[in-house]
């Protein structure tokens, strides 16, 4: 048998591939072999993570502008990235966004917002690429969730996002149910806390002691990096895990077993 993680001859969307943990997902499949392009709404920040990866790693991948939250702009990144790339085999749903406003206050255009970041922007992207790998027989769909899908937080802030990962989780379990029957599997990754450009500002604002308090509540008794999410990806987009769907993986250093 070869290296069953190998990703040699697929080809790799990753959607948010500009932030925290896209950036390091994108690069993880890149270094297993994969032909890798970002995607996501600022150009800018898509050309920094291209070159970053070139630096870390001597790889080159590339980048298209879409907006995963706009239908016909998640058709535009389907269609040309299969007339570029022939066939896309691997999408990961690394976009994201996160407000905390207590319950009562809750901004409802904020909520809505998130939705349409966390949901239905990943429900798009499997949606259209899920008809291109149903054509081709073959596909890894990788959503980000988050421990926030599974465990709601002691203090205010979190119904907005825990609300977006939970449907999450479940829209990754009813695609797993229904793209089953065409070799296309559907998981999700679950991580806790982890220091990107999402939740810099938010752990600032919670003060000094905001990441070591978050390191010792966890049974790992470290913070989560972004590094920690790639070899997740890397199973979940591999042959690796052939007969892997529907579940969701947490890269949370133990807290969904004591949570
Ligand atoms: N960091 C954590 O602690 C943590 C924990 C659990 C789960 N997660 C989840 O992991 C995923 C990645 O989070 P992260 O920490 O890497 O966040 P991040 O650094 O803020 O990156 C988010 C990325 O999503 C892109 N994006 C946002 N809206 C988009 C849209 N409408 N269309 C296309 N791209 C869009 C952003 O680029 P543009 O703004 O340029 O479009 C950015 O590249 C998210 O789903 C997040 O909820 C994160």
């Amino acid at each position: 048998m070869g290296n069953m993680f190998s990703l040699q001859g697929k080809n790799a969307i990753v959607v948010g591939g500009a932030g925290g943990l896209g950036q390091a997902i994108a690069q993880g499949l890149a270094e297993n072999g994969a032909k890798v392009a970002i995607a996501s709404r600022n150009a800018d920040s898509l050309q920094r993570a291209v070159r970053e990866i070139k630096a870390a790693c001597g790889l080159d991948i590339s980048y298209y502008i879409a907006d995963a939250s706009v239908e016909a702009s998640v058709e535009a990144l389907v269609s040309d990235s299969v007339r570029d790339l022939g066939k896309v085999d691997i999408l990961v749903n690394a976009q994201g966004f996160n407000k905390k406003h207590k319950a009562e206050d809750f901004p409802m255009d904020v909520f809505e917002q998130m939705f349409d970041v966390n949901v239905v922007g990943v429900m798009m992207c499997c949606k259209h690429f899920g008809k291109h790998m149903i054509k081709n027989g073959y596909g890894k769909i990788v959503n980000l969730s988050s421990v926030r899908g599974r465990i709601a937080t002691k203090g205010a802030g979190n119904a907005g996002y825990c609300g977006t990962k939970g449907a999450v989780d479940m829209i990754t379990r009813q695609l797993a149910s229904e793209f089953g029957q065409y070799n296309i599997t559907v998981n999700a990754i679950g991580p806790t806390v982890t220091e990107t450009p999402m939740m810099t500002d938010i752990l600032d604002s919670r003060g000094p002691n905001a990441r070591k308090d978050l390191a010792d509540n966890l049974p790992m008794k470290r913070m989560a990096l972004p590094s920690d999410c790639v070899g997740p990806a890397v199973f979940l987009c591999s042959d690796a895990s052939g007969f892997v769907t529907g579940n969701i993986i947490y890269p949370d250093g133990g807290l969904t077993a004591i949570g």
